[in-house]
């Protein structure tokens, strides 16, 4: 069936779920049931777990899940093949997201698979592509320092709120055309989509979310402005204008993929440098290498995972997988896989340059990733310059939020 995203449709096939739902095809040699990523020895050090599955578990398995059974692929190489055949692994009812099955919408671009992608892609690159975000770089610098300003003669502060959080998200705000006041609302709107199993809850907030997104859209169509929002809300595709449903599944998508990932990276990177402090010096001792720095970081530090459908029976490394199955790359395994990175969980700024699976790759890679590298950058060049000596509080215990992005939940320092 064509894809129409001016008219979607529910996904005709649902997604398969727990032990009823394992198809017959499935060696049961090849069944797990890790609860990643809500499970405890998940959480309990989500990284190290993910390296470790180059040891404990095949190449791709078959994990049974309450809420998708899938095919784990956690070899670099499976992971961009799959990523790179979106014939073969599409993006057909790709994401979880509760959503009204007779008022349905696609997330764009995300859900949608070539020919049809590019044209919604064309719309917003330019604003993401390495030159549009450079025009960024002196406003995140200001605000990296205005948010250090707030903390330093403090001589503490829980990174989470007072500077992870806030520097992409407002960075964000700013380029959606979205408030600033109301940027607690939307991290928690994020977090409770995102990083729970509560159906309720998340039918909830997708209510939320979709009647402020509905109205805010209305509003940039009478008086628009530069922001990425007002542009989605004039554009055009195929020379019409875009419908609603292609407008609303744009801004939605975009709003909950710009709201909760970098945050999540920044945390897991300053957790590592509060913990080891020579590793820290070696990042100020090379401020010409920051490029190599941030690249190597997001490799150690990837937070979330690609799924796809698999559109026809294939069989990769003698597993069959069905059209109709699900299979989930494990990005931050894949970028463990020993092959490929030797003794993967070592920070090394000096390994040779490799593709890393931390923004995916393919067509759908992530559009906010040279936004991201730069708000990585400036994080690390502004926030060392002016505190470069830190550690974890004592006595903080550090846990990680369970579910689609990876990260430590909060990261108490003092300094
Ligand atoms: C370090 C931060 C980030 C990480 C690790 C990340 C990761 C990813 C990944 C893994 C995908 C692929 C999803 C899939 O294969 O199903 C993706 C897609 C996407 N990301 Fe990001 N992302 C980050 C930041 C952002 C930001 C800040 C924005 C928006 C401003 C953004 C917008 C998007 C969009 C629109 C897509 C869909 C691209 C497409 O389907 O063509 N991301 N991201």
């Amino acid at each position: 069936m064509a894809i129409d995203a001016a008219n979607p449709v529910p996904p005709v096939r649902p997604r398969p779920a727990g032990e009823a739902q394992i198809g017959a095809h499935v060696p049961p040699e090849l069944v797990r049931r890790t609860g990643m990523p809500f499970g405890e020895d998940f959480n309990a050090g989500p990284h190290a777990y993910m390296a470790a599955l180059h040891q404990t578990q095949p190449p791709i398995f078959y994990d049974v899940s309450p809420m998708c059974n899938a095919w784990q692929l956690i070899k670099h190489e499976d992971a961009l093949f799959a990523l790179r055949h979106p014939e073969i692994f599409g993006n057909e009812g790709g994401s979880p997201f509760p959503r009204d099955h007779d008022d349905y919408f696609y997330l764009l671009p995300v859900e949608i698979d070539p020919p049809h992608h590019r044209k919604y892609r064309n719309i917003v690159d330019p604003l993401f592509s390495p030159q549009g975000v450079l025009k960024l770089e002196g406003k995140i610098r200001k605000l990296a320092n205005d948010l250090i300003d707030e903390v330093i003669d403090k001589g503490e502060c829980e990174f989470t709120t007072d500077f992870g959080r806030p520097l992409p998200v407002s960075v964000f705000l700013d380029l959606m055309g979205l408030p600033q006041d109301k940027r607690d609302t939307f991290v928690q709107w994020a977090i409770n989509l995102l990083h729970t199993q509560d159906r309720a809850l998340m039918v909830e907030t997708m209510n939320l979310v979709t009647g402020y997104l509905k109205q805010v859209i209305a509003e940039k169509q009478a008086n628009p402005d530069d922001g990425v929002i007002s542009r989605i809300a004039h554009a055009e595709v195929d020379g019409r204008p875009m419908a609603p449903k292609e407008i609303f599944g744009f801004v939605f998508f975009l709003f909950i993929g710009g709201l909760d990932t970098v945050f999540a990276v920044l945390n897991n990177i300053w957790l590592w440098m509060a913990e080891n402090p020579d590793r820290r010096q070696e990042i100020i001792g090379r401020p010409d290498d920051i490029d190599k720095v941030v690249e190597e970081l997001l490799r150690r530090w990837g937070v979330t995972f690609s799924g796809r459908s698999v559109l026809q029976d294939f069989e990769m490394r003698g597993v069959q997988m069905k059209a109709g199955d699900r299979i989930t790359c494990l990005l931050p395994a894949c970028n463990f896989d020993p092959d490929v990175f030797p003794d993967p969980l070592k920070v090394d700024f000096d390994r040779p340059r490799k593709t890393i699976l931390a923004f995916t790759v393919g067509v759908h890679s992530c559009m906010g990733a040279h936004l991201a590298r730069l708000e990585i950058k400036i994080a690390l060049q502004e926030w060392l310059k002016r505190i470069p000596d830190f550690r974890v509080k004592p006595g903080a215990v550090i846990e990680y939020k369970p579910g689609a992005v990876i990260g430590p939940e909060s990261v108490p320092l003092v300094w």
